[in-house]
C-alpha cells in the first residue's frame, strides 16, 4: 500500500515544507494509567514521524490528551499526576537520547490550565536553537479550552496555533472532536502524519475486506457500540460478539436475563437478534462463564453455563467471560479457520480475573496462518500482549496482522464507512482548500 491510494484530498506531511519550521504534532499518546505507561506501542507508533520531521529540519513540539480530566456534569477538569504526561515524555527521552521541556502554566483548582502564557516562549526559544529537542505540551485535556463550547475554544485555538508553523496529526486513535484535533486546522497549514497515513491504508481491509470476513466485536457497553454493530453486521459473513455485547445478545435471543445487562439494551439487541434469525451471521459461542460477584474470580461463585441449557425467563448472575472450549465448537472453529480477514474489537472477558476467552481468542485466530488480522483498541492490544506475550511479539513482526492504535476510531470509520468522515481528517481536508487559496 502506498500513499497513492490515499484520498488525494488529504494533505500530507510528504508535501509540507519543514524546514526551519516549528511543527505542532498531535499525538495520541493515551497510554498512560495511574501515572505509568502500560503500554508503548501507541509511542512506538509516532517515532517514524517524530524522525521524518527533525530530518527535514523541523523543530518539534507535541502533544497528547491522557485520559478524561472533564466531568461532563459538573464542567470541573482535574489535573493530577494521573493524567500527566511526565511517564510518555521520559519515555520519549530513554527512547530518542535527547530532551523534551513539558512547560508548567498556572492550574486553576476547577478550570484546569486557563491559558497558554507567555513562558512557553523561552522554550521555544531554546527549541528553535537545538538546546532542546522538544517541547511535550502538558495534557491537552488539562486546557480549559480543549473541550470548550464557547469562546475558550477559539482563544485556545489561536494560542495553541501561536506557537507553531505547521500543524502535524499522527494521532488517529483520537477521533473526538477537540481543538488539538480540529480547531487548531482552521489556524495553521495541517497535514497527516504517516502514523494516521498508515492507519487509514490499513482501514481498507476492514472497509473492503477479503472474504469470508469475521469479526470480532465485544466490549463493555452496548449502547455505544450499537450503531457500529448493526454496521459491521451488514459487511461481515459472520460475527462473533463478547463481552457485554454478548451478553446482551443472548438475553434477547434466549429471553434470559443477565446481571449489568439493562432493559433498554435487551430491546435494542432484538433487531439484532431479529436479522440474524434470517441471516444466521452471528455465530454463538456455546460456553460462557457466570460469575455470582465481579469482584474477581472468587473460587465457588463462578460456573460454566451453556447457551442451550438457557430457558426462557431464567436469571443469571454476570457472565464475565467465555469458556476457551467455545472456540472448540465445530462452527466457531471452521468460521475462524476459513476466513480470509479477521477484525478483532474485543476483550472477551473481564481481565485480568477472567482472561481464558481471550487467550483462546487469540490463539484460535492465529491458526489461521492465512487470514488477515486486524486489531483494533489499546485494551485488545493490552491484553494480548499480557494473554500471550509470545505470540504478541511474532505477531507484530508478521505481515498478516496489523494493530491499529484507536480501536474507538476503526469503529468509528466502520459506521461512516470511510475514514475521510472523520472529523480529525475531514478537518485536514478543509485546512487544504484554504492551504490551496493561500498558495
Ligand atoms: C483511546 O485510548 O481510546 C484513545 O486515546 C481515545 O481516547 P478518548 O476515547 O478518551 O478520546
Ligand atoms: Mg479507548
Amino acid at each position: 500500500m502506498t500513499s497513492q491510494e490515499l484520498d488525494p484530498r488529504l494533505p500530507l506531511i510528504q508535501d509540507a515544507d519543514l524546514h526551519d519550521k516549528v511543527v505542532l504534532v498531535r499525538v495520541d499518546h493515551n497510554v498512560v494509567k495511574e501515572g505509568v505507561v502500560t503500554d508503548p506501542y501507541r509511542i512506538d507508533a509516532t517515532l517514524g514521524t517524530l524522525y521524518n520531521i527533525v530530518e527535514r529540519g523541523g523543530r518539534l513540539i507535541l502533544m497528547t490528551h491522557v485520559g478524561r480530566t472533564l466531568d461532563k456534569k459538573t464542567g470541573q477538569i482535574k489535573v493530577s499526576d494521573d493524567t500527566s504526561v511526565q511517564p510518555v515524555v521520559e519515555y520519549l527521552e530513554r527512547k530518542l537520547f535527547t530532551k523534551f521541556v513539558t512547560p508548567v502554566f498556572p492550574v486553576d483548582p476547577e478550570r484546569g490550565i486557563r491559558e497558554i502564557d507567555t513562558s512557553i516562549n523561552w522554550h521555544i526559544r531554546d527549541l528553535r536553537a537545538h538546546r532542546i529537542g522538544g517541547v511535550y505540551l502538558p495534557n491537552t485535556r488539562w486546557f480549559e479550552g480543549e473541550e470548550a463550547k464557547d469562546e475558550k475554544r477559539e482563544r485556545f485555538a489561536v494560542q495553541l496555533a501561536g506557537l507553531a508553523d505547521i500543524f502535524i496529526n499522527d494521532a488517529f486513535g483520537s477521533w473526538q472532536p477537540h481543538v488539538s484535533t480540529i480547531d487548531i486546522t482552521k489556524h495553521l497549514p495541517s497535514f497527516a502524519g504517516f502514523l494516521m497515513q498508515k492507519e487509514i491504508l490499513n482501514l481498507r481491509h476492514v472497509l473492503e475486506p477479503e472474504r469470508p470476513f469475521v469479526a470480532v466485536v465485544a466490549g463493555a457497553k452496548y449502547d455505544t457500540k450499537i450503531g457500529p454493530l448493526n454496521q459491521i453486521y451488514q459487511k461481515v459473513d459472520h460475527l462473533i460478539l463478547g463481552g457485554v455485547i454478548y451478553n446482551t445478545f443472548l438475553c434477547a435471543k434466549y429471553g434470559i436475563r443477565v446481571k449489568g445487562v439493562s432493559e433498554a439494551d435487551i430491546n435494542a439487541a432484538k433487531i439484532l437478534v431479529e436479522q440474524d434469525a434470517k441471516a444466521a451471521k452471528i455465530i454463538e459461542l456455546p460456553v460462557v462463564v457466570e460469575s455470582e460477584t465481579l469482584d474477581g474470580r472468587v473460587e465457588g461463585k463462578y460456573r460454566k453455563r451453556k447457551t442451550r441449557d438457557f430457558r426462557a425467563g431464567e436469571q443469571y448472575g454476570f457472565f464475565l467471560d467465555v469458556a476457551p472450549e467455545s472456540f472448540d465448537a465445530k462452527g466457531v472453529t471452521e468460521v475462524i479457520g476459513s476466513a480470509k480477514t479477521i477484525f478483532v474489537n474485543a476483550v472477551m472477558g473481564l481481565t485480568p480475573h477472567f482472561y481464558e476467552g481471550s487467550e483462546k481468542l487469540d490463539r484460535t485466530i492465529d491458526r489461521n496462518r492465512k487470514a488477515q488480522k486486524l486489531y483494533g483498541g489499546g485494551d485488545t492490544l493490552q491484553e494480548f500482549k499480557n494473554l500471550s506475550p509470545g505470540l504478541y511479539l511474532a505477531a507484530m513482526d508478521n505481515a498478516l496482522y496489523y494493530f491499529f492504535t484507536g480501536g474507538g476510531t476503526v469503529l468509528k470509520a466502520i459506521e461512516e464507512e470511510t475514514p475521510y468522515e472523520l472529523k480529525p481528517i475531514k478537518a485536514l481536508i478543509e485546512n487544504a482548500k484554504t492551504l490551496k487559496l493561500r498558495g
